[in-house]
C-alpha cells in the first residue's frame, strides 16, 4: 500500500448500495441523423476539422441508439442494480424549445421501461453537453434565455418520463460545460472567453435550480440532484504560498459550485481575483434559485490536483505539479485514490450533504483482445479496487455515501480525444460493434452481486 491508498475495515458496503455503470448520450447513441433528432454543439464541433482526434465524431459512436436491448442484457450480466444514462436535448427538442420530437422521446420512453424491466434502475441526467446547436447560435450558456430553453426541456422529460424516473440529475458538470466550452475552447462550443464562461456557468446553475421544482410537480417521488467534478486540491509544498494557491485552485473547481448550490453564494476571493471584468453579472435572486434544495450530490472524481504558486498565470496564479511518485492512466492523469476519500469527507463537512453518490470513476487503458478474445485489463481493476477501498473507508468515517457508478459501461467516443482513449468496462469493437465484458467487468460485476470488495 501506498500513501495514495486508504484502507478500509471491513470489505462490506451499507445494504441497498446502489451499484451501477454510467454513459452519456451523444457519446454511445451514434444515430445523429436518425428520425428527426436535431444538431448539437459536439455535432457542430466534432465535424469541424481539427477539433477531435483524428476528426473522430459521434455520427455512430456505439451504436446503442439500435442497439440498446442489447446493452441492457449487458448490464444484467454485469449484476448492475442502476445505470446512468444522459438525455439527448436535440433528439428530444430539435429546435432547442417549442416543437417535440415525439420518436426522440419514445426512444427514451423505451429505454426506461426496458431498464426497469430488467430491474436496472434508471438514473437520468438531463444534461451532459450536448446543447442544441440552435440554442449556441443564439448566444448558447452564457445567454440567460438558454436557462428557461433548459426548463422547458426538463418539463417535457419529466411529463413523459417522471412516472417512473425516480432519479434525475440536472447537469453533469457545469465546470467543464463552462470552462471547456467557453474558455479554453477543447469542447464544443469551442468558444475562448473567460468572461463567457464564468456567466456560462452562472447560467448553468440558475437553469439547475430553476428546473429542480419542475422535475419535482412532474415526478413527485423523485430524487432530484446535480453532478460535479469535484478536484482535492492539495498544496505541492508545505510554504505559505502553495497553501494559498490550492485554496484558490479549490475556490475556481470546487467552491465555486458547492457554496452557491449550498446557499453561500460565490467565494468573495474568488469574486474579488476575477474582479469586475470577469466576474458574472448576477441578481441577488439568482443564489435562491441557484440554492433550491436538492435531494443528493453527485460527485465525479478522478484525480487530484497537486496545485503550487504561480505568480505569472493571473488572475489565479495557480500552476500545477506532479502528484508526487502516483502511476498515470491512458489519460495522463494521476490515480490518487486518497483524494476521493479525502474529498468525499470534505464534502460531508463543508456542506450539509445527506447523500452522496460517485456519478463517475474509472480509467483510460487501451488493453486489446487477447488471441482467446478475452480483454484483460488489470490496471483496470486494480484502479477500481483501490478507489472502492478509499470509497469505503470514507462511509466508515461518516461519508453518507449511497452509491458508485463505473464510468464507463462500455468504451466510447471521449470527447476531444474521440476513440483513442477506453474507459468501459465493456469492450467495443467499433468495426462490428461487438461487446465483450473486460475482466475488469467481470471482477466488478462480482463486486456488485456480493455487496463487498473482493479480497
Ligand atoms: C467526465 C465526463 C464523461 C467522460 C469522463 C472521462 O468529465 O463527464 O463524459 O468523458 O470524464
Amino acid at each position: 500500500m501506498t500513501s495514495a491508498d486508504v484502507q478500509y475495515r471491513d470489505a462490506r458496503f451499507p445494504a441497498d448500495f446502489v451499484w451501477g455503470a454510467a454513459t452519456a448520450a451523444y457519446q454511445i447513441e451514434g444515430a445523429a441523423q436518425d428520425d428527426g433528432r436535431g444538431e448539437s454543439i459536439w455535432d457542430r464541433f466534432s465535424h469541424t476539422p481539427g477539433k477531435t482526434i483524428n476528426g473522430d465524431t459521434g455520427d455512430v459512436a456505439c451504436d446503442h441508439y439500435h442497439r440498446w436491448r442489447d446493452d441492457i442484457r449487458l448490464m444484467r450480466d454485469l449484476n448492475l442494480n442502476a445505470y446512468r444514462l444522459s438525455i439527448s436535448w436535440p433528439r428530444v427538442l430539435p429546435d432547442g424549445r417549442g416543437r417535440i420530437n415525439e420518436a426522440g422521446l419514445a426512444f427514451y420512453d423505451r429505454l426506461i421501461d426496458g431498464l426497469l424491466e430488467a430491474t436496472i434502475t434508471p438514473w437520468v441526467t438531463l444534461y451532459h453537453w450536448d446543447l442544441p446547436q440552435v440554442l449556441e447560435d443564439q448566444g448558447g450558456w452564457p445567454n440567460r434565455k438558454t436557462a428557461d430553453a433548459f426548463v422547458e426541456y426538463a418539463d417535457v422529460v419529466s411529463r413523459r418520463l417522471g412516472d417512473r424516473v425516480r432519479n434525475w440529475i440536472t447537469l453533469n458538470e457545469p465546470w467543464c460545460s463552462g470552462f471547456l466550452g467557453y474558455h479554453s475552447g477543447e469542447h464544443a462550443p469551442g468558444r475562448k472567453n473567460p468572461r463567457d464562461a464564468l456567466q456560462a456557468m452562472h447560467v448553468l446553475l440558475i437553469a439547475h435550480g430553476l428546473a429542480v421544482p419542475v422535475l419535482r410537480r412532474n415526478s413527485p417521488q423523485a430524487r432530484v440532484g446535480i453532478t460535479l467534478n469535484l478536484t482535492p486540491a492539495y498544496p505541492a509544498t508545505d510554504s505559505v504560498a502553495d497553501r494559498d494557491a490550492a485554496h484558490r485552485y479549490d475556490g475556481f473547481f470546487n467552491r465555486w459550485f458547492l457554496d452557491p448550490l449550498y446557499g453561500r453564494g460565490y467565494p468573495r476571493d474568488l469574486i474579488s481575483l476575477y474582479g469586475p471584468d470577469l466576474a458574472p453579472a448576477t441578481d441577488p435572486s439568482d443564489f435562491d434559485v441557484i440554492a433550491t434544495p436538492t435531494d443528493f450530490l453527485g460527485i465525479n472524481y478522478y484525480s487530484p490536483a497537486f496545485v503550487r504558486d504561480d505568480p505569472a498565470s493571473a488572475p489565479l496564479r495557480v500552476g500545477i505539479a506532479p502528484v508526487p511518485g502516483a502511476e498515470l492512466t491512458d489519460m495522463g492523469w494521476a490515480i490518487y485514490p486518497r483524494g476521493l476519500y479525502d474529498l468525499l469527507l470534505r464534502v460531508c463537512r463543508d456542506y450539509p450533504t445527506t447523500a452522496l453518490y460517485i456519478t463517475e470513476n474509472g480509467a483510460a487503458y487501451d488493453d486489446a483482445p487477447s488471441q482467446d478474445g478475452r480483454i484483460e485489463d488489470p490496471r483496470r481493476t486494480r484502479f477500481y479496487a483501490r478507489h472502492l477501498a478509499a470509497a469505503k473507508a470514507a462511509i466508515e468515517d461518516g461519508a453518507p455515501l449511497r452509491g458508485f457508478f463505473a464510468w464507463s459501461l462500455m468504451d466510447n467516443f471521449e470527447w476531444a480525444f474521440g476513440y483513442t482513449k477506453r474507459f468501459g468496462i465493456v469492450y467495443v469493437d467499433y468495426a462490428t460493434q461487438e461487446r465483450t465484458i473486460k475482466e475488469s467487468g467481470r471482477w466488478y460485476s462480482r463486486v456488485a452481486a456480493g455487496n463487498r470488495l473482493l479480497e
